[in-house]
């Protein structure tokens, strides 16, 4: 794996993690292009600050959620990518779109999935009263952020915590787990068959987990 297309609607913070990683040579892989649903998401000018291409569709353009997942992922179809990073990607996936590319893709989730799935995961953390919040990295498939977690990023609730004060602590951490990830996906420890990830050829029975050293450590039991 070493081509890699990132689908991003917001900022980009993720994106320009991997996009620093590489430029300093410690990610093994190249971004083929960057693909967004809005056209002045911050993250398509990140690739573009960074000579990747960049591409928008409007999803009101088109009649249908299907027609539009069709037309974007020709696009991430031509530049023929390995990997498919969603990294702040808001939108919904067609099943189809996703059960073409199995193994291939992968979402950043700014909770620890199963819990606190879709918007608004720093407010049910909150709601919930739970002490451990965090990030998973998973496996996309058509169900929304149920795919298989592949690395969790745990993140303590602090007395004092709002929405936005978790949301930035729990962002820290997502940039070195997603980083890990996709650092493990292109060197080959960490695998996708299907749905099921594995890690140095073993079947992964519980979410890797990002270490203080920021790197992901198999789960203990
Ligand atoms: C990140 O917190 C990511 O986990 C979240 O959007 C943010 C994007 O930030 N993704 C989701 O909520 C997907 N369901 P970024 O644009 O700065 O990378």
């Amino acid at each position: 794996m070493r081509r890699i297309a990132v689908l991003a609607s917001g900022r980009g913070s993720n994106l320009q993690v991997l996009v620093d990683a590489i430029a300093a040579g410690q990610l093994n892989g190249e971004i083929v292009g960057v693909f967004s649903d809005r056209s002045r998401a911050g993250a398509l000018q990140r690739a573009r600050d960074a000579g990747i291409p960049a591409f928008s569709l409007r999803p009101r353009d088109f009649d249908s959620r299907q027609a539009f997942d069709d037309a974007l992922f020709s696009l991430v179809d031509s530049v023929q990518p390995d990997l498919i990073v969603c990294a702040g990607y808001m939108r919904l996936l067609n099943a189809n779109v996703v059960e073409a590319r199995p193994g291939r893709m992968i979402n950043i989730h700014p909770s620890l999935l199963p819990d606190f799935k879709g918007l608004h995961t720093h407010q049910q953390a909150l709601d919930a009263g739970v002490g451990l919040h965090g990030a998973s990295v998973h496996v996309v498939t058509a169900e929304l952020d149920g795919g298989p977690v592949v690395a969790q990023a745990r993140v303590a609730v602090e007395a004092g915590d709002d929405a936005a004060s978790l949301a930035a602590r729990v962002l820290e951490r997502e940039h070195p787990l997603l980083l890990a990830t996709v650092a493990g996906l292109l060197d080959g420890r960490i695998a996708i068959h299907g749905a099921h990830p594995c890690f140095e050829g073993e079947p992964l029975h519980a979410p890797l987990q990002l270490g203080a050293d920021n790197a992901l450590h198999a789960p203990s039991t």
